[in-house]
Protein backbone atom coordinates (compact mmCIF):
# COMPACT_ATOMS: atom_id res chain seq x y z
CA UNK A 1 0.00 0.00 0.00
CA UNK A 2 2.61 2.48 1.06
CA UNK A 3 5.12 3.71 -1.23
CA UNK A 4 8.61 1.34 -0.51
CA UNK A 5 12.15 1.81 -1.88
CA UNK A 6 12.04 -0.94 -3.90
CA UNK A 7 8.62 -0.21 -5.04
CA UNK A 8 9.15 -0.03 -8.77
CA UNK A 9 5.35 1.09 -9.63
CA UNK A 10 4.28 3.05 -6.53
CA UNK A 11 1.16 4.78 -6.33
CA UNK A 12 0.60 8.36 -5.11
CA UNK A 13 -0.25 8.87 -1.31
CA UNK A 14 -3.47 10.13 -0.96
CA UNK A 15 -5.68 11.13 1.65
CA UNK A 16 -8.01 7.85 0.98
CA UNK A 17 -4.65 5.67 1.10
CA UNK A 18 -3.57 7.15 4.39
CA UNK A 19 -7.18 6.78 6.25
CA UNK A 20 -7.15 2.87 4.56
CA UNK A 21 -3.24 2.94 6.25
CA UNK A 22 -5.10 3.62 9.72
CA UNK A 23 -7.99 1.44 9.33
CA UNK A 24 -5.55 -1.72 8.62
CA UNK A 25 -2.39 -0.38 11.00
CA UNK A 26 0.06 0.03 8.63
CA UNK A 27 2.25 2.49 9.80
CA UNK A 28 2.43 6.05 8.29
CA UNK A 29 5.81 7.11 7.63
CA UNK A 30 6.94 11.32 7.36
CA UNK A 31 9.48 13.21 6.75
CA UNK A 32 10.28 16.77 6.55
CA UNK A 33 12.20 17.95 3.52
CA UNK A 34 12.91 21.70 2.47
CA UNK A 35 14.57 21.14 -0.84
CA UNK A 36 15.29 19.48 -4.43
CA UNK A 37 18.04 17.12 -3.76
CA UNK A 38 15.84 15.82 0.10
CA UNK A 39 12.80 15.54 -1.81
CA UNK A 40 14.97 13.03 -4.29
CA UNK A 41 16.04 11.16 -1.12
CA UNK A 42 12.96 11.01 0.44
CA UNK A 43 10.70 9.89 -2.66
CA UNK A 44 13.34 7.51 -3.24
CA UNK A 45 13.43 6.26 0.08
CA UNK A 46 9.75 5.42 -0.46
CA UNK A 47 8.42 7.39 2.21
CA UNK A 48 4.32 8.26 2.34
CA UNK A 49 4.45 12.04 3.91
CA UNK A 50 6.85 14.77 2.94
CA UNK A 51 6.24 17.80 5.23
CA UNK A 52 7.72 21.65 4.17
CA UNK A 53 8.08 21.91 8.05
CA UNK A 54 9.08 25.62 9.22
CA UNK A 55 11.58 23.76 10.73
CA UNK A 56 13.35 25.17 7.83
CA UNK A 57 13.46 28.44 9.59
CA UNK A 58 15.97 27.19 11.84
CA UNK A 59 17.60 23.79 9.80
CA UNK A 60 18.12 25.59 6.22
CA UNK A 61 17.63 29.42 7.30
CA UNK A 62 19.99 30.10 10.38
CA UNK A 63 17.03 31.94 12.37
CA UNK A 64 16.96 30.88 15.87
CA UNK A 65 13.16 30.06 16.08
CA UNK A 66 10.49 29.24 13.71
CA UNK A 67 8.82 32.35 14.06
CA UNK A 68 10.48 34.97 11.64
CA UNK A 69 10.43 32.40 8.52
CA UNK A 70 7.58 33.94 6.24
CA UNK A 71 4.95 32.66 3.33
CA UNK A 72 7.62 33.61 0.43
CA UNK A 73 10.82 32.00 2.36
CA UNK A 74 8.64 28.89 2.49
CA UNK A 75 6.57 28.74 -0.68
CA UNK A 76 10.08 28.56 -2.19
CA UNK A 77 11.27 25.60 -0.23
CA UNK A 78 8.01 24.28 -1.03
CA UNK A 79 8.19 24.19 -4.97
CA UNK A 80 11.73 22.84 -4.76
CA UNK A 81 10.62 19.99 -3.03
CA UNK A 82 7.58 19.43 -5.12
CA UNK A 83 9.97 19.75 -8.26
CA UNK A 84 11.76 16.46 -6.91
CA UNK A 85 8.71 14.20 -5.40
CA UNK A 86 6.20 12.29 -7.32
CA UNK A 87 4.90 9.92 -5.04
CA UNK A 88 3.98 11.31 -1.26
CA UNK A 89 1.68 13.53 -0.19
CA UNK A 90 3.66 16.74 0.06
CA UNK A 91 2.32 19.24 3.15
CA UNK A 92 3.20 22.68 3.26
CA UNK A 93 3.62 24.26 7.19
CA UNK A 94 1.94 27.55 7.20
CA UNK A 95 4.55 29.59 8.75
CA UNK A 96 3.48 31.55 12.14
CA UNK A 97 1.76 34.83 11.37
CA UNK A 98 -0.29 33.75 8.13
CA UNK A 99 -3.49 32.08 9.54
CA UNK A 100 -3.95 33.62 12.56
CA UNK A 101 -5.69 36.89 11.70
CA UNK A 102 -8.62 35.66 10.11
CA UNK A 103 -10.11 33.10 8.15
CA UNK A 104 -9.92 34.56 4.75
CA UNK A 105 -6.44 35.48 5.67
CA UNK A 106 -6.07 31.66 6.54
CA UNK A 107 -7.58 30.13 3.22
CA UNK A 108 -5.77 32.97 0.63
CA UNK A 109 -2.12 31.79 2.43
CA UNK A 110 -3.30 28.27 2.38
CA UNK A 111 -3.91 28.73 -1.63
CA UNK A 112 -0.56 30.38 -2.21
CA UNK A 113 1.01 26.50 -1.07
CA UNK A 114 -1.61 24.78 -3.40
CA UNK A 115 -1.34 26.91 -6.36
CA UNK A 116 2.75 28.88 -6.34
CA UNK A 117 4.17 25.92 -4.72
CA UNK A 118 1.94 22.89 -6.14
CA UNK A 119 1.19 21.31 -1.96
CA UNK A 120 -1.70 19.07 -1.59
CA UNK A 121 -2.26 19.70 1.41
CA UNK A 122 -1.05 22.58 4.77
CA UNK A 123 -0.71 22.03 8.35
CA UNK A 124 -1.14 24.78 10.97
CA UNK A 125 -0.84 25.11 14.74
CA UNK A 126 -2.89 24.55 17.63
CA UNK A 127 -6.28 24.29 18.75
CA UNK A 128 -8.73 27.06 19.46
CA UNK A 129 -8.77 29.82 17.08
CA UNK A 130 -6.72 27.70 14.51
CA UNK A 131 -9.71 24.93 14.80
CA UNK A 132 -11.87 27.79 12.92
CA UNK A 133 -8.88 28.47 10.30
CA UNK A 134 -8.73 24.84 9.89
CA UNK A 135 -12.14 24.25 8.78
CA UNK A 136 -12.81 27.38 6.57
CA UNK A 137 -9.73 26.25 4.93
CA UNK A 138 -10.98 22.32 4.01
CA UNK A 139 -14.01 24.39 3.00
CA UNK A 140 -12.22 26.11 0.50
CA UNK A 141 -11.15 23.34 -0.86
CA UNK A 142 -7.55 22.21 0.74
CA UNK A 143 -6.80 19.30 3.24
CA UNK A 144 -5.44 20.30 6.58
CA UNK A 145 -3.25 18.81 9.13
CA UNK A 146 -3.42 19.79 12.54
CA UNK A 147 -0.64 19.76 14.71
CA UNK A 148 -1.21 19.50 19.22
CA UNK A 149 0.86 19.46 22.07
CA UNK A 150 4.46 21.28 21.52
CA UNK A 151 3.31 23.58 19.24
CA UNK A 152 6.64 25.29 18.63
CA UNK A 153 5.58 28.79 16.97
CA UNK A 154 4.03 29.38 20.31
CA UNK A 155 6.93 28.00 22.51
CA UNK A 156 7.15 30.73 23.88
CA UNK A 157 3.76 30.51 25.91
CA UNK A 158 4.04 27.13 26.49
CA UNK A 159 7.32 27.64 28.81
CA UNK A 160 9.99 27.18 26.15
CA UNK A 161 10.50 23.52 23.96
CA UNK A 162 9.50 21.39 26.38
CA UNK A 163 7.29 18.52 27.03
CA UNK A 164 3.27 19.05 27.04
CA UNK A 165 0.22 17.17 28.64
CA UNK A 166 2.28 16.22 31.77
CA UNK A 167 -0.93 17.23 33.88
CA UNK A 168 -4.29 16.08 33.82
CA UNK A 169 -5.58 19.39 33.38
CA UNK A 170 -2.94 20.19 29.64
CA UNK A 171 -3.51 16.51 28.80
CA UNK A 172 -7.00 17.42 29.00
CA UNK A 173 -6.49 20.39 26.56
CA UNK A 174 -4.37 18.97 23.92
CA UNK A 175 -7.51 15.84 23.80
CA UNK A 176 -10.02 18.85 23.22
CA UNK A 177 -7.70 20.62 20.69
CA UNK A 178 -7.33 17.17 18.95
CA UNK A 179 -11.34 16.31 18.96
CA UNK A 180 -11.44 19.36 17.75
CA UNK A 181 -9.55 19.67 14.60
CA UNK A 182 -10.62 15.94 14.36
CA UNK A 183 -14.06 17.18 13.81
CA UNK A 184 -13.26 20.23 11.91
CA UNK A 185 -12.22 17.76 9.45
CA UNK A 186 -8.32 17.56 9.35
CA UNK A 187 -7.28 14.36 7.71
CA UNK A 188 -4.42 13.86 10.01
CA UNK A 189 -3.09 15.26 13.00
CA UNK A 190 0.19 15.66 14.43
CA UNK A 191 0.81 15.16 18.22
CA UNK A 192 4.45 16.89 19.18
CA UNK A 193 6.48 16.10 22.68
CA UNK A 194 3.06 13.99 24.59
CA UNK A 195 3.87 11.51 27.30
CA UNK A 196 3.46 8.33 25.97
CA UNK A 197 0.35 7.14 27.65
CA UNK A 198 -1.48 10.42 27.61
CA UNK A 199 -1.20 9.54 23.41
CA UNK A 200 -2.10 5.76 24.07
CA UNK A 201 -4.89 7.10 26.33
CA UNK A 202 -6.09 9.36 23.61
CA UNK A 203 -5.78 7.14 20.39
CA UNK A 204 -9.14 5.33 20.58
CA UNK A 205 -11.05 8.65 20.37
CA UNK A 206 -8.71 9.12 17.11
CA UNK A 207 -10.82 8.70 14.05
CA UNK A 208 -8.10 10.37 11.83
CA UNK A 209 -4.93 9.71 11.54
CA UNK A 210 -2.23 10.99 14.46
CA UNK A 211 1.46 10.71 13.14
CA UNK A 212 3.66 11.53 16.12
CA UNK A 213 7.23 13.12 16.99
CA UNK A 214 8.15 11.93 20.95
CA UNK A 215 4.52 11.42 21.22
CA UNK A 216 5.21 7.48 21.90
CA UNK A 217 4.29 4.28 19.66
CA UNK A 218 0.57 4.33 19.50
CA UNK A 219 -0.22 6.47 17.00
CA UNK A 220 -0.88 5.80 13.53
CA UNK A 221 2.50 7.12 12.17
CA UNK A 222 6.13 9.00 12.89
CA UNK A 223 7.55 11.87 11.64
CA UNK A 224 11.22 13.57 12.15
CA UNK A 225 12.80 16.08 11.34
CA UNK A 226 15.08 15.29 8.03
CA UNK A 227 18.62 17.41 9.12
CA UNK A 228 18.17 15.48 12.81
CA UNK A 229 16.80 12.04 11.83
CA UNK A 230 20.29 11.96 9.01
CA UNK A 231 22.75 14.32 11.73
CA UNK A 232 22.82 17.15 9.06
CA UNK A 233 21.47 19.79 12.28
CA UNK A 234 24.58 20.71 14.15
CA UNK A 235 22.15 22.50 17.19
CA UNK A 236 20.62 20.43 20.03
CA UNK A 237 18.64 17.71 19.46
CA UNK A 238 15.45 17.05 21.67
CA UNK A 239 15.10 14.10 23.49
CA UNK A 240 12.61 12.52 20.65
CA UNK A 241 15.22 12.61 17.88
CA UNK A 242 16.63 9.41 16.72
CA UNK A 243 20.23 9.49 14.39
CA UNK A 244 20.28 7.51 11.74
CA UNK A 245 23.39 8.70 10.28
CA UNK A 246 25.96 11.30 10.53
CA UNK A 247 25.64 13.39 6.91
CA UNK A 248 27.40 16.42 9.02
CA UNK A 249 30.34 14.94 10.08
CA UNK A 250 30.60 12.98 6.56
CA UNK A 251 30.26 16.46 4.64
CA UNK A 252 32.84 18.19 7.07
CA UNK A 253 35.00 15.00 6.59
CA UNK A 254 34.12 15.86 2.91
CA UNK A 255 35.34 19.19 2.28
CA UNK A 256 38.11 18.97 4.91
CA UNK A 257 39.55 16.60 2.52
CA UNK A 258 39.68 18.84 -0.02
CA UNK A 259 40.44 21.36 1.40
CA UNK A 260 43.96 19.66 2.26
CA UNK A 261 44.43 18.05 -1.40
CA UNK A 262 43.89 21.67 -2.42
CA UNK A 263 46.71 22.82 -0.58
CA UNK A 264 48.97 20.18 -1.37
CA UNK A 265 48.03 20.19 -4.55
CA UNK A 266 46.86 16.97 -5.17
CA UNK A 267 43.42 18.11 -6.14
CA UNK A 268 43.40 18.46 -9.83
CA UNK A 269 44.78 15.43 -10.54
CA UNK A 270 45.51 14.21 -14.50
CA UNK A 271 42.14 12.85 -14.80
CA UNK A 272 40.06 16.07 -13.35
CA UNK A 273 41.96 18.37 -16.32
CA UNK A 274 41.09 18.65 -20.21
CA UNK A 275 43.20 18.29 -22.82
CA UNK A 276 44.16 20.34 -26.20
CA UNK A 277 45.35 19.73 -29.10
CA UNK A 278 49.32 19.70 -29.30
CA UNK A 279 49.56 21.67 -32.58
CA UNK A 280 46.75 24.15 -31.14
CA UNK A 281 48.62 24.43 -28.28
CA UNK A 282 51.78 25.60 -29.82
CA UNK A 283 49.94 28.24 -32.31
CA UNK A 284 48.35 29.43 -28.79
CA UNK A 285 51.72 29.60 -27.31
CA UNK A 286 52.62 31.51 -30.42
CA UNK A 287 50.18 33.89 -29.74
CA UNK A 288 50.96 34.49 -26.27
CA UNK A 289 54.54 35.50 -27.86
CA UNK A 290 53.52 37.63 -30.35
CA UNK A 291 55.12 35.32 -32.53
CA UNK A 292 52.51 34.95 -35.41
CA UNK A 293 51.04 38.20 -35.77
CA UNK A 294 46.90 38.61 -36.38
CA UNK A 295 46.47 37.82 -40.47
CA UNK A 296 49.81 35.75 -40.97
CA UNK A 297 47.76 32.45 -42.08
CA UNK A 298 49.05 30.79 -39.06
CA UNK A 299 46.47 32.11 -36.07
CA UNK A 300 44.05 35.06 -36.85
CA UNK A 301 41.85 36.24 -33.96
CA UNK A 302 39.16 36.00 -36.60
CA UNK A 303 38.97 32.38 -35.74
CA UNK A 304 38.03 33.16 -32.15
CA UNK A 305 34.54 33.50 -31.46
CA UNK A 306 34.70 37.29 -29.69
CA UNK A 307 30.66 36.99 -29.54
CA UNK A 308 28.28 39.98 -30.47
O1 LIG B 1 8.09 22.14 11.18
C1 LIG B 1 8.20 20.93 11.36
O2 LIG B 1 9.19 20.30 10.96
C2 LIG B 1 7.13 20.25 12.05
C3 LIG B 1 7.30 18.79 12.35
C4 LIG B 1 8.23 18.62 13.48
C5 LIG B 1 6.01 18.12 12.60
O3 LIG B 1 6.14 20.85 12.36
Amino acid sequence: MSARPQDSNRKRISLPTLAEMKATGEPIVMVTAYDHPSAQVVEEAGVDIVLVGDSAAMTVLGYDSTVPVGMDEMLMLAAAVRRGLTTPLLVGDMPFGSYEQSNEHAVANAQRFVKEAGCDAVKLERGGASVDRARAIIRAGIPVMGHVGLTPQTATALGGYKAQGKTAGRASQIAEEALALQAAGCFAIVFEAVPAAVTEALMPRMETPVIGIGAGADTDGQVLVFHDLLGIFGGHAAKFVKRYADVRGEMVRGVAAYADEVRSGVFPGAEHIYSIDPAELAEFRAYLAHEAPPGSGTFSHADWDWGP
